[in-house]
């Protein structure tokens, strides 16, 4: 099957990386392919990867990964947008590790609406016609020791995003306004999870499910099924990353993020299948991982930063509410922020520790609240575990995790205010948004 090896719709942007927010961007460059307009929150783009670390000199580059596809994904009607299979990334683990799976969601945003969908249908994120052959394992998916001191050797899958709903959708009808879309994120979630049963996960004595962005608040949302699909006596946890989007009014008092749910949630049919979601509920709400969690049984660790960059560019300061593009600058580069921006961030950092501390009940849950502007800290070995990675209490969000999976202490960090911690990398995006 001919695979091009990205979206067409994507371009490449440079981005750097600023650490102790000197003005001298530091380090090497990194090309991001970042999905054309329509993906999201109208004309604005979505990171699709976060950028690769420079190869440590001492380190090896990362394994590349075959792509699989789902077998009989037609009969299990489990399709991506375009009704193509979904497909997933496996690499047998080995030794200590060859009966434990670490499984990561990916991300990629949403699409909300059918233009929206019918884009993403010809791309990387709604159909596996275009998906890489192999990807990088990197970060908390490496297989080098010295990168991923505790999973490395670690059964490890990355599972494709292709539905455009954080797996969740699951819309029988094939036909949207006579063109052809298929909603089916539960049952590509359940066509793969059987797949990696029959594979070995059955046996699984160790399990973690993880993911980023979208595929952090697909974490939220099966953790719990995860964790009854496993053996009684295994130790099975979650762990999702940068997937704590806020449920928050905007620079312009609007809920911008919650009309942008809303309308993934009616699109892909899902009121019905959150218990959580009630009649009387808004529709969007039932989509937010502080509402998510309330039912959540499974431990979970919450990695997310407090100046999520995803977020301050969409949730925060989305471009339809700065008319007069006076976010524009701080939108792309923290240390660019005047005082009242500063102030704002600050006020949503706020917001986040406080939804935080609903679940500082929860006894076996964990986390760990960085003051960096990034996004998606776990799947890029320079911000997982380098000599140079962030820390809070000095210890890098890799510690951090494995001291929490295996319960060597109790983990919950949060960093202090921005620009208080001089190890952060925060990101820097060159080129402002595309209107
Ligand atoms: C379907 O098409 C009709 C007419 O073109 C349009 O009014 C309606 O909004 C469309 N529905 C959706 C869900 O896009
Ligand atoms: C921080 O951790 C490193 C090892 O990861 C250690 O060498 C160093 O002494 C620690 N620093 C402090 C201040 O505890």
């Amino acid at each position: 099957m001919p695979l091009a090896t990205s979206a067409p719709p994507a371009h490449h942007l440079r981005l750097w990386w600023r650490r102790r927010g000197r003005a001298g961007a530091v380090g090497a460059t990194f090309a991001v392919a970042l999905l054309a307009a329509g993906f999201l929150l109208e004309l604005s783009y979505y990171v699709s990867s976060v950028p690769h670390a420079p190869t440590p000199s001492s380190g090896r580059r990362p394994a590349l990964v075959d792509l699989t596809l789902v077998r009989r994904a037609e009969d299990k009607g489990a399709l991506c947008l375009d009704g193509s299979a979904p497909g997933y990334h496996l690499q047998r683990g080995s030794g200590t590790g060859s009966q434990s799976w670490l499984l990561h969601l990916e991300g990629g945003g949403w699409c909300r609406n059918l233009r929206s969908c019918a884009s993403r249908q010809k791309s990387v994120l709604g159909s596996s016609l275009y998906m890489e052959h192999q990807v990088e394992f990197a970060g908390i998916l490496s297989n080098d020791k010295s990168q991923n001191p505790d999973f490395y050797n670690w059964n490890k899958v990355k599972i494709r995003y292709c539905d455009g709903a954080s797996f969740s959708g699951n819309v029988k009808d094939e036909l949207q306004n006579g063109t052809k879309f298929f909603f089916r994120g539960q049952r590509i979630w359940e066509a793969v999870m059987n797949e990696l049963l029959l594979k070995g996960l059955r046996h699984a004595k160790q399990a973690f499910l993880t993911g980023c962005s979208a595929g952090g608040l697909a974490t939220y949302i099966h953790c719990d099924n995860f964790h009854a699909l496993l053996p009684k006596d295994s130790r099975v946890k979650c762990l999702a990353d940068g997937g704590f989007f806020l449920d928050v009014e905007d620079i312009s008092r609007q809920r911008t993020m919650r009309a942008f749910y809303s309308d993934v949630v009616r699109l892909q049919d899902m009121r019905g299948r959150f218990s959580h979601c009630g009649p009387n509920m808004d529709l969007g709400q039932c989509f937010f991982p502080s509402e998510v969690v309330k039912g959540i049984t499974t431990p979970v660790f919450v990695l997310n930063p407090a100046y999520d960059a995803w977020q301050v560019q969409h949730v925060l300061a989305p471009k339809v509410s700065d008319p007069q593009h006076s976010w524009l600058n701080c939108r792309l580069d923290i240390s660019k922020c005047d005082s009242n921006q500063l102030e704002i961030l600050q006020g949503f950092r706020k917001e986040l520790h406080n939804a935080i501390s609903e679940l500082r009940h929860k006894r076996d849950w964990g986390f760990f609240i960085d003051s960096c502007f990034v996004h998606c800290q776990s799947l890029n070995s320079l911000t997982w575990h380098s000599a140079s990675s962030p820390r809070v209490n000095n210890k890098t969000i890799a510690e951090a995790v494995g001291d929490w999976f295996f319960d060597r202490r109790e983990v919950k960090e949060i960093d202090c205010e921005y620009p208080c911690n001089p190890t952060c990398h925060n990101l820097v995006f060159a080129k402002p948004f595309k209107a």
